[in-house]
């Protein structure tokens, strides 16, 4: 046998295999058209809407270009609509569940980084369940058909959108955040300063008494930390970044870690939503209104509180006498320590030599 007969045979093969697949992508391509515009010839016109109760319209009508932008869009219409198989369809097909993919484990390859299940024991899940309609589905925060993912800037749930479908339902929370220093510097397009779901987060939602949400007073110091102890970020804010440390050598962090939870933690003194600068005279820690935050809770506080200062450690000579009594102590203890080893160093001396006298 010959070699170029042998390299023809190969070459022919080849074709073989590529006409095989060139058919089977064929297919699958008109499978998917076929499939869909099945559902389109209907659901793809304008205005296509059902009564759902009096004055109440349920829109049919699907983009079909918007569905095969968002991140299922190389579905096929049935792969959740399952029961939609002959047509005329069912007059009311069956509800679709998201999580009926988006599990621990599943075989669909549906993201879960943010665990998307455990909506059902957030504040949301209870209140739906308890039959609450004004409590929010996935479908409120992502969208129905044209979901994208959080890291899309098109996404409803993109860092500084996802405020605005938070908002529809929590308006004063809106309002205030808004006029804080984050809501100011999230509309700045700053993707560093905390939209709701940085504090909050996003589908384990609980109340903030609950002491499981991110914002118990328990756990609250952590929340704010994640940023405010971040050298690099703050510094390019020219935010000061000690606060963090020095508040954990205070008595409020001490008295929070011994399960005193009226103790002050960092929302008792900036607030949650409205923070604002210490030099902006509304914000609680602008030092003419210290005495009264403080007073909150200590009710013999006056004016005097408002002179010190207040996130301070003791390690930088900026704190003034509160680094000198700090070095003072360090070095008196060190003196007493050495005292100590000296007189015991003597003390082992006299009694080796009264041994051997
Ligand atoms: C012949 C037109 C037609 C075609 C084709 C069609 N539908 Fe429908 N569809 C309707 C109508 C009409 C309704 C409203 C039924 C009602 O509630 O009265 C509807 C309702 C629906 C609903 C639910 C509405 C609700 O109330 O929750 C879904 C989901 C749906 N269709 C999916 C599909 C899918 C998927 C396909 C393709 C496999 C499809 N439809 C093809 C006419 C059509
Ligand atoms: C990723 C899953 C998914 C895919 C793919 C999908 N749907 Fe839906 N569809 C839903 C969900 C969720 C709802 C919300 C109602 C519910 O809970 O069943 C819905 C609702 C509907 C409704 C009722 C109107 C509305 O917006 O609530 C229609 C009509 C519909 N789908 C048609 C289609 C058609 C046509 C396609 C293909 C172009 C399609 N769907 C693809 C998940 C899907
Ligand atoms: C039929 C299974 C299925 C259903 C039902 C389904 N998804 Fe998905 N989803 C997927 C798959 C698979 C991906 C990954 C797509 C990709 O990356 O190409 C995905 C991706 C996503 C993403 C993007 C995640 C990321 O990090 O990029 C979001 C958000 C999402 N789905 C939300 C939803 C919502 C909300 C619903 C209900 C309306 C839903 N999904 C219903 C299978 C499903
Ligand atoms: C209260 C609004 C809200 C509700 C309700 C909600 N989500 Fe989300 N979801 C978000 C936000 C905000 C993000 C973006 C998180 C981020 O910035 O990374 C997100 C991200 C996601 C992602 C992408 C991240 C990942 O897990 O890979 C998926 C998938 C998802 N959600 C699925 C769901 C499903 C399924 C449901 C219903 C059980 C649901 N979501 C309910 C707000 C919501
Ligand atoms: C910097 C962190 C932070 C950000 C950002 C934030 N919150 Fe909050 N939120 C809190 C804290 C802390 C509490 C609890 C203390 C309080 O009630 O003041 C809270 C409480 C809430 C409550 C419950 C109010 C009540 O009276 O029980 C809602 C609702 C809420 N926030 C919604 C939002 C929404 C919507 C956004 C985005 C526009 C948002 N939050 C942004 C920290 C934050
Ligand atoms: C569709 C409306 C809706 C949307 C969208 C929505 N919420 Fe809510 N939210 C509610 C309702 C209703 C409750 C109260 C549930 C109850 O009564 O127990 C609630 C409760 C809360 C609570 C607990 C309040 C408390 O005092 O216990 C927080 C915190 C919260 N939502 C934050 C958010 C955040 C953050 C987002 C966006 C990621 C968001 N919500 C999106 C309707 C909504
Ligand atoms: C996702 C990151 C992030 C989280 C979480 C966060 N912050 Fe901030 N914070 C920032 C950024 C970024 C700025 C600077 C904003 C600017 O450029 O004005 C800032 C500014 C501030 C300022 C004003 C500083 C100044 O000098 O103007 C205070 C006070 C503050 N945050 C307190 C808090 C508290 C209290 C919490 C927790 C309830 C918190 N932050 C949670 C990122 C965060
Ligand atoms: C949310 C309530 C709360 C707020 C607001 C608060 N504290 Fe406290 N503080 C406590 C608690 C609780 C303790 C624990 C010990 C105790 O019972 O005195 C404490 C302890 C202290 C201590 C040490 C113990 C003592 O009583 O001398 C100092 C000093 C102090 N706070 C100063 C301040 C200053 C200054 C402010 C305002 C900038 C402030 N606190 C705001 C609740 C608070
Ligand atoms: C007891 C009250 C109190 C607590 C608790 C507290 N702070 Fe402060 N914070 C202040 C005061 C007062 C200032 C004003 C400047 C100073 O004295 O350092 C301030 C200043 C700041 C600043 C600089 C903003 C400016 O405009 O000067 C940031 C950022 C900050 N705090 C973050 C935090 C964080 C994060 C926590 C929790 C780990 C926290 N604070 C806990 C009272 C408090």
């Amino acid at each position: 046998m010959d070699e170029s007969s042998e390299k023809g045979r190969r070459g022919a093969r080849i074709r073989k295999i590529l006409i095989f697949f060139l058919i089977l992508t064929g297919i699958s391509v008109s499978r998917e058209t076929d499939e869909n515009h099945r559902c389109m010839v209907c659901h793809g016109r304008k205005g296509m809407k059902v009564k759902v109760a009096p004055k109440k319209y349920l829109s049919l009508y699907i983009d079909y270009k918007k569905f095969r932008e968002s991140v299922h869009g190389e579905k096929l219409c049935t792969d959740c609509h399952t029961d939609v198989v002959v047509i005329p369809h069912l007059k009311r097909p069956k509800k679709i569940d998201c999580l009926q993919c988006h599990y621990e484990g599943n075989v669909f390859g549906a993201p879960v980084e943010k665990f998307p299940e455990k909506y059902k024991e957030s504040v949301h899940g209870k209140a739906r369940k308890e039959g609450k309609p004004n409590s929010p589905v996935c479908i409120d925060c992502h969208t129905t058909h044209y979901v994208r993912s959080p890291e899309d800037t098109l996404s409803s749930v993109y860092k500084t959108n996802v405020i605005r479908v938070c908002g529809k339902c929590h308006l004063h929370e809106l309002s205030t955040y808004n006029d804080g220093v984050h809501g100011k510097a999230l509309s700045r397009g700053d993707k560093d300063a905390p939209s709701c779901n940085d504090c909050h987060r996003e589908h384990d939602i609980l109340p903030p008494n609950d002491p499981r949400s991110s914002l118990h007073p328990k756990n609250v110091v952590m929340t704010c930390a994640r940023c405010h102890a971040d050298v690099k970020v703050m510094k390019r804010k020219g935010v000061p970044v000690e606060q963090v440390k020095a508040f954990k050598e205070s008595f409020h962090w001490i008295a929070l870690k011994f399960g005193v939870l009226s103790a002050a933690n960092c929302v008792s003194c900036h607030g949650s939503h409205l923070i604002l600068s210490s030099t902006d005279p509304r914000s609680p820690i602008h030092p003419r209104n210290l005495a009264k935050t403080c007073g909150k809770c200590h009710p013999r506080a006056d004016e005097n509180v408002a002179k010190g200062k207040f996130h301070i450690l003791p390690e930088e000579p900026k704190s003034g006498i509160v680094f000198y009594v700090s070095l003072f102590f360090k070095w008196f203890t060190f003196l007493i320590l050495a005292a100590l080893v000296f007189h015991i160093i003597l003390d082992l001396i006299g009694r080796v030599r009264m041994r051997k006298a």
